[in-house]
C-alpha cells in the first residue's frame, strides 16, 4: 500500500488502531450521488454474505440522517449517538438485523453529525475498530457526497466499494468520488457495483467508461494506476422498489428476483 498527501481529516490515526488483517475486512459503501442504492446494496449485500455462512455487521454510517433502520424494520431504542454520548455500550447498541447478520444504527435529524468534529472521529474510530476484529465482513453504508464525514468514514475501510448508475449524474459523482480518494487518501482496492442497470452488460460499459476518465485525468498523477474492479451490475428491478415500500430487504422476500440474483453473485465476488 502506498500513501498519498494526507486528506484533510487524517486517517493515520484509524490505521494504528485496526490491525491490518481486521482493516481488510471493512468495506466502506460510498457513491458521490445520493439515492443510487447504497443502502440497498449494503444492506443486500451483508444479508447476501449472511447466507454464505459470514459475520457480518453493518454500521449505517450516515450518521445525521440514516436510514438503513427503515429499509429493515427496525425501530432502533439505542443508536450509534448513544455509544458516542456514553449512555450505551457498544454490545447493547449491536442489533440483529432480518436478514441474519448485525446492525449498528444511527440517528436521524441530528444536525450535530453533518460535520466531522475530534469527537466524532475518535468515535466512529472507537467503533471501528473494535467490531472489526469479531466479523468477518463490516459493513459501512456512508451518506452521500464528499462531505469530511462522508471522507473520514472511508479512511477508515480496507476497501472502497462505489456504487454508481447509469447516469451521467451519478458517473460524474463516481468520479469525483475517485478521484478524490486517489489523491488524498491511502491507496486501497475500488470496486465498483453498477446498479439500476438497463440492459445486461451496462455495467462493464459503465466501469470501461468511468476508467478512461480515470486513466486520463487521475492516474497520470499517481505512482501506482488506479484500476476499478467491477463486482456486478444489478438490473433496475420493480422488485426492489416493491420491498422497500414494504420495509424487507428483497432477497427475503423475493430471492429469485433478478436484483436477488445480482445481489449473491456481488456477494461470492466480494468474499473471493
Ligand atoms: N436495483 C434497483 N432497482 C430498482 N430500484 C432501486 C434499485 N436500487 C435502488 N432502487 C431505488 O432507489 C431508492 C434509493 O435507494 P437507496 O436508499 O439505497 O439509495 P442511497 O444511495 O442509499 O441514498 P442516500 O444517498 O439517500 O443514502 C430505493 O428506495 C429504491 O426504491
Ligand atoms: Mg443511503
Amino acid at each position: 500500500m502506498s500513501t498519498f498527501a494526507s486528506s484533510p481529516v487524517d486517517p493515520s490515526v484509524a490505521r494504528i488502531a485496526v490491525p491490518p488483517a481486521a482493516l481488510r475486512r471493512i468495506t466502506a459503501v460510498t457513491s458521490g450521488k445520493g439515492g443510487v442504492g447504497k443502502t440497498f446494496v449494503t444492506a443486500n449485500l451483508a444479508a447476501a454474505l449472511a447466507r454464505l455462512g459470514r459475520r457480518v455487521l453493518v454500521l449505517d454510517a450516515d450518521l445525521g440522517l440514516a436510514n438503513i433502520d427503515v429499509v429493515l424494520n427496525l425501530f432502533p431504542k439505542i443508536t450509534l449517538h448513544d455509544v458516542f454520548t456514553g449512555r450505551s455500550s457498544l454490545a447493547d447498541a449491536i442489533l440483529p438485523a432480518p436478514g441474519g447478520f448485525s446492525v449498528l444504527l444511527a440517528g436521524s435529524g441530528m444536525v450535530e453529525y453533518s460535520r466531522m468534529t475530534p469527537e466524532i472521529r475518535e468515535q466512529l474510530q472507537r467503533v471501528v475498530a473494535e467490531v472489526a476484529p469479531k466479523y468477518d465482513h463490516v459493513l459501512l453504508d456512508t451518506g452521500a457526497g464528499i462531505s469530511d464525514v462522508v471522507l473520514y468514514t472511508i479512511s477508515l475501510a480496507g476497501e472502497v466499494l462505489v456504487v454508481a448508475t447509469p447516469e451521467p449524474t451519478s458517473l460524474t459523482d463516481a468520479y469525483a468520488t475517485i478521484k478524490v480518494l486517489a489523491t488524498t487518501q491511502t491507496r486501497r482496492p475500488i470496486r465498483l457495483v453498477v446498479n439500476q442497470v438497463r440492459k445486461p452488460g451496462e455495467g462493464r460499459t459503465v466501469r470501461a467508461q468511468l476508467q478512461a476518465v480515470v486513466d486520463r485525468y487521475v492516474n497520470p498523477g499517481l505512482s501506482e494506476p488506479v484500476r476499478l474492479d467491477l463486482l456486478g451490475e444489478v438490473p433496475s428491478d420493480p422488485s426492489v422498489r416493491d420491498a422497500v415500500q414494504r420495509r424487507q430487504l428483497v432477497l427475503e422476500t423475493m430471492p429469485g428476483s433478478a436484483a436477488s440474483m445480482a445481489m449473491l453473485a456481488v456477494a461470492g465476488k466480494l468474499r473471493a
